[in-house]
């Protein structure tokens, strides 16, 4: 089986990060979005993986090539010369997906992270006998995703309306497709939405079908959306007993540390916090709902709640960083200091507070 894995758009909403590297590399839970993606999609017996990209595809193939021969699945670039959305690349893609086989293939946005349950969507997708089927999950904002209205017996979708104004339901599109070969026809090669465009007329021909996503799902492209994405995670890495949550006195609910990251004396470490390879975390330091990328020292005594802090940057002692400060790479916050909602661009040098939530050029 194959599948496409939208790559492009700028990742704007998850700046800094994405000022160093590509959204699909930025990681999470300790690893790249995209691999999270992959993993499953191998899971499942995916062979081959094509990323609609339309930047840097060299720093994406080149990240990924290790991932190839470790996970043994074929990962190819398919790069569009303009931005051709999220339906015009599926068709750029054509003569990678389609092998002649009639078998349908995946399609799944970069920045979702799920139990994928793509096995089961398979299933699901043999019984209808539609052309397209859809992952939907429930949330209580529907307004920034796509509002699916279905059948709930049958799955069928009624309707399909990307950002409504008004409410429509609050079951939403999760960004995971199962489509058939015919779906190409509906596609034409040119900048194309596949949630205005396609989605819609194939819900008219009752041809779309709808599976309610069991377990967590969040869309991971924003700051507020990672941080809360990674508490659903690591909830569900415990339900699993998963051996990769860290235990000990220090520990408070589910946290992650990479097994290369040297903790101090005294830290009070959790809950929901990822601590990333090469990171020092030194003594009396409180960390919660945080994230900390590769090679990010944390000084004496520092407070870090609700945050996520970008590749080798550091915190002074006694500092307090908090509600959604976001530091990009290589970020140095001096001692002492205070930030409440702090974005810090890579390559700064914080010596002042940030009392109120900004960007700091
Ligand atoms: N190759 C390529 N080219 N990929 C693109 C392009 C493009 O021009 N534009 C966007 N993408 C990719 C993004 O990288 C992302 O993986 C995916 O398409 C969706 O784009 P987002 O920008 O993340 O869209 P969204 O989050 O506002 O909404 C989408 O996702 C929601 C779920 O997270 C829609 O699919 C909604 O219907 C859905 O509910
Ligand atoms: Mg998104």
């Amino acid at each position: 089986m194959k599948a496409l894995i939208l790559v492009g758009g700028f990742g704007t909403r998850l700046r800094p990060l994405t000022l160093s590297v590509p959204k699909p590399l930025v990681e999470f839970a300790n690893k790249p979005m995209i691999l999270h993606q992959i993993e499953a999609l191998k899971a499942i017996g995916v062979t081959e993986v094509v990323l609609a990209i339309n930047y840097q595809p060299e720093v994406m193939l080149n990240f990924l090539k290790e991932f190839e021969a470790r996970l043994g699945i074929t990962i190819t670039c398919s790069q569009e010369i303009e931005p051709l959305g999220t339906a015009g690349p599926i068709a750029l893609a054509r003569d990678k997906l389609i092998d002649g086989s009639g078998d349908p293939f995946f399609v799944l946005n970069s920045d979702v992270i799920s139990e994928y349950r793509l096995k089961e969507m398979i299933e699901f997708h043999k019984t209808h006998g539609g052309e397209a089927s859809i992952m939907v999950t429930k949330v209580d904002e529907p307004s920034k995703y796509g509002v699916v209205v279905m059948d709930e017996s049958t799955g069928q979708v009624e309707r399909f309306v990307e950002k409504p104004k008004l409410f429509v339901g609050n079951k939403i599109n999760a960004g995971i497709y199962l489509l058939n070969p015919s779906v190409l026809d509906h596609i034409e090669l040119r900048p194309t939405s596949i949630e205005k465009k396609v989605f819609p007329k194939i819900a008219d021909q009752k041809k779309l079908y709808a599976m309610v996503l069991p377990g967590f799902w969040m869309d991971i492209g924003q700051p507020k959306d990672y941080i809360s994405g990674l508490r659903l995670y690591l909830e569900s890495l415990k339900k699993k007993a998963s051996p990769k949550l860290a235990s000990g006195s220090n520990i408070i609910g589910n946290v992650l540390v990479d097994e290369s990251a040297k903790i101090g004396e005294g830290c009070l470490i959790g809950p929901d916090v990822a601590i990333g390879p090469c990171c020092v975390v030194e003594s009396g330091v409180r960390l919660s709902r945080c994230t900390l990328m590769r090679g990010v020292r944390i000084k004496n005594h520092a407070c870090i709640s609700s945050c996520i802090i970008g590749w080798h940057s550091t915190v002074g002692q006694w500092a307090r960083i908090e509600n959604m400060s976001i530091l990009g790479e290589d970020v140095h916050v001096g001692d002492e200091i205070y930030s409440n909602g702090g974005v810090v661009l890579p390559h700064k040098e914080i010596k002042s507070s940030i009392l109120k939530p900004r960007i700091v050029l």
